[in-house]
């Protein structure tokens, strides 16, 4: 294939975040974010790294917008570090916070890149988890009030705005999981959490809406994977493959599509009305202009007694014995085609971008100075063939964005898994382009792959 055979319309971009990037932790009034304290508490994050410089891309970023220009890359999916605007969350804005975002998105536009920005990438500042965080009523304000000082700010030259970035990870991974920040395992924050997180994901987009132009486009992106049984037509594992589909693709999709929390499917679900006040069924629902899908591998599920309120459990890629990515993750790429036709099949559904798909692999800089990243290419390649054979059938898919442009810290993993087109030296920041990022660069340049 080609890039013409996707339209001229199509958005070919990558993606990256600011905790993950940005560094400069406590740059020019920056205040912490949940992230900048979960890093330092001993045995969280493999090798005991941070991100407190990352690939100190709040410095470096005009050199790493050239080398995006150089491969012909046409948007650029960043997000706002919430801190580094708002140092408490709320109140006083940092008017050198701003600025950096000013100069990133003018940056942008003046390399021809089109900046696409997510709202919250994780990164809550920590004084207003101090406040009780996604498991306070209240963070849906805060949220609102940053969503319109960003929309204030940024709305006049970014046209791209995505308002959450994998509600469930964030959710579940940091509230009942403990993996990542804020680091609780607790069932009922992990509940609150995911209701204030629906109404955030729709409200932060109608504080968008309202401050914003016309032809402004409004997103929030999903994490999802194609969830397939352990031993199919086996009755137990086909019911927790069931629940754990309602889990992982569902249960936010779902609400800002005005269809509720996947509760028959997920009856744990049902203790969500804990946290409802009246009226609230009608704030779930937001008319997105496009949805974010987001997706890396497939997950296969077993039906397991031990495991309260789900009855599932994953069976891991190393257990079945199929290749596997850094991250243990399968290497699967027609997840991402099963799950694009998924999402486009309900009825309401606006149209869909892939807002991140990639692959971490252990890449080495050789001698010569360069990287050889075969097994990247080649999963690249075939998740792009698969966007295209969902949108041949007619899959509203209008854009695919490479996670990540540089290698960067990877939450709780730290700096070992390399996911970037860009191989980054973390002793010298050096960039060197890997081969994928040299074979990305030429079917953006109109070369057939
Ligand atoms: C996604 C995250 C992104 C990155 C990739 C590998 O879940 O949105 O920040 O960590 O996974």
């Amino acid at each position: 294939f080609s890039r013409a055979d996707f339209g001229a319309d199509f958005h070919w971009g990558t993606s990256a975040a600011a905790y993950q990037t940005e560094g400069a932790w406590q740059a020019e009034g920056k205040g912490p974010s949940i992230w900048d304290e979960f890093v330092r508490r001993r045995g969280r994050i493999k090798g005991g790294a941070t991100a407190d410089v990352a690939t100190d891309f709040y410095h470096r970023w005009p050199e790493d917008l050239d080398l995006m220009r150089g491969l012909h890359i046409p948007n650029f999916r960043f997000s706002v570090a919430w801190s580094r605007v708002l140092p408490q969350g709320r109140g006083a804005a940092n008017p050198a916070g701003l600025d950096f975002y000013d100069r990133l998105v003018d940056g942008c536009l003046e390399r021809g890149i089109e900046p696409w920005v997510t709202l919250y990438h994780w990164d809550l500042p920590a004084a207003l988890q101090r406040q009780g965080g996604w498991a306070h009523r209240d963070v849906v304000g805060w949220f609102t009030d940053y969503a319109q000082l960003m929309a204030r700010r940024l709305g006049d030259r970014v046209r791209h705005w995505i308002v959450l970035n994998e509600p469930l990870a964030f959710v579940g991974v940091g509230h009942l999981l403990g993996i990542h920040a804020p680091g609780r395992r607790s069932l009922a924050a992990f509940l609150a959490a995911t209701h204030h997180a629906a109404l955030a994901q729709a409200e932060g987009g109608r504080a968008l809406r309202a401050m914003l132009p016309a032809e402004a486009k409004i997103g929030t992106s999903f994490s999802g994977s194609h969830v397939q049984p352990w031993r199919p037509g086996l009755p137990r594992d086909e019911a927790a493959a069931r629940r754990a589909d309602a889990a992982f693709n569902r249960m936010f999709i779902e609400p800002a599509l005005g269809l509720g929390y996947p509760v028959a499917d997920l009856p744990v679900l049902r203790r969500l009305e804990r946290y409802h006040r009246p009226g609230d069924d009608k704030l779930l629902p937001f008319n997105f202009d496009f949805l974010g899908v987001q997706n890396y591998t497939r997950e296969v599920i077993g039906f397991a007694p031990y495991m309260p309120l789900v009855w599932a459990r994953l069976v891991s890629a190393r257990r079945r014995g199929v290749p596997i990515t850094s991250m243990g993750w399968e290497v699967y790429p027609e997840s991402i085609y099963h799950l694009l036709k998924k999402v486009a099949a309900y009825p309401n559904a606006p149209r869909l971008v892939v807002t991140e798909n990639g692959a971490a692999f252990p890449d080495t800089l050789t001698p010569d100075g360069r990287v050889p990243d075969p097994a990247r290419q080649a999963f690249l390649r075939a998740c792009i063939g698969q966007v295209l054979r969902a949108r041949q059938e007619g899959v509203p898919v209008d854009g695919y964005f490479v996670w990540s442009f540089t290698d960067n810290f990877e939450w709780a993993e730290g700096y070992n898994p390399r996911f970037g087109l860009v191989y980054v030296d973390y002793e010298t920041q050096q960039r060197t382009i890997k081969d994928s990022g040299h074979w990305y660069g030429r079917l953006l340049a109109g070369e057939g792959v």
